[in-house]
């Protein structure tokens, strides 16, 4: 009863089971900005106010993504190994990989992320398509749907939030259209793609690379992709950097602070 704010992660979230334990609650702190693991009906219900960490992370996720983008699309991991291995001097030259200068990137979601990755890919000189619940005001071709922007698209990022409306938006159907010479980069959710779908894709060749930030399980991926050759992994670190964790931080401590002095939160979640 003397708990009046919680201070939580995306990944750990807060469910009703801790809610309905702590009558005296008044405000969640999330140091995220993906609050899917928030049960955000719960807090609604009992007038609890819920503040999350947008923007501030939005430029190292957008990095992340084009990292990832070009890890797996030029194979720098295998890359990294050739050379480490001695394959380079024994075996000769690496392959050659598909370009990705010109090419035509499709970004699942144009939010705040999707739109800084797309402001990256322009530096690229590659043509942006995007799916968005919404059109936005931007100069981008908007496809109908994922499966559209898959076909289209020689690279698809996800950036759309998590939770049950983007459940298995990249489908089975999704990965195909993609194909062989696609790239696929998740800086999103692991729940947004259909994991074993993608495993079995990536395995077969039926879609040409991965990379990706999240996964289905976290921190334990499926091995089933940790020995895929033709994936990059990050352990979900797109706002991993020491600079965007402390703004986050201080945003976590400001939305706190505003809350007890009676003052407009600085991030509420709607
Ligand atoms: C990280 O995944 C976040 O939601 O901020």
């Amino acid at each position: 009863p003397r708990i009046r704010a919680v201070v939580t992660t995306g990944g750990r979230g807060l469910g009703r089971d801790i809610i309905d334990r702590l009558p005296g609650l008044e405000i969640v702190a999330c140091s995220a900005v993906g609050t899917e693991k928030l049960d955000l009906a719960a807090c609604r219900a009992r007038g609890i106010a819920v503040t999350n960490t947008p923007d501030v992370l939005t430029d190292d996720v957008a990095d992340m993504a084009m990292a990832l983008l070009l890890m797996a699309r030029r194979r720098l991991v295998e890359g990294d190994a050739h050379v480490r291995s001695g394959a380079w001097a024994r075996e000769g030259m690496f392959p050659l990989t598909p370009t990705l200068t010109g090419k035509r990137l499709g970004i699942l979601g144009l939010g705040r992320i999707g739109q800084a990755i797309a402001a990256r890919a322009e530096a690229f000189r590659m043509e942006i398509g995007y799916v968005a619940r919404a059109p936005r005001d931007v100069p981008y071709a908007r496809l109908p749907d994922a499966e559209a922007l898959a076909g289209w698209a020689d690279a698809l990022v996800v950036a759309t939030p998590g939770g049950a409306g983007t459940r298995g938006l990249v489908s089975a159907p999704v990965i195909r259209a993609l194909g062989p010479g696609g790239t696929l980069v998740n800086i999103s959710r692991g729940s947004v793609v259909d994991e074993p779908a993608m495993i079995e894709a990536l395995a077969s060749g039926a879609l040409g690379a991965a990379g990706l930030d999240v996964f289905a399980a976290e921190p334990a991926p499926d091995p089933a992709l940790l020995a895929l050759p033709n994936v990059a992994l990050s352990p979900h670190h797109g706002s991993g950097t020491v600079e965007t964790r402390d703004a986050m931080a201080r945003m976590v401590v400001d939305n706190l602070v505003a809350h007890f002095n009676g003052a407009p939160l600085i991030s509420p979640v709607a």
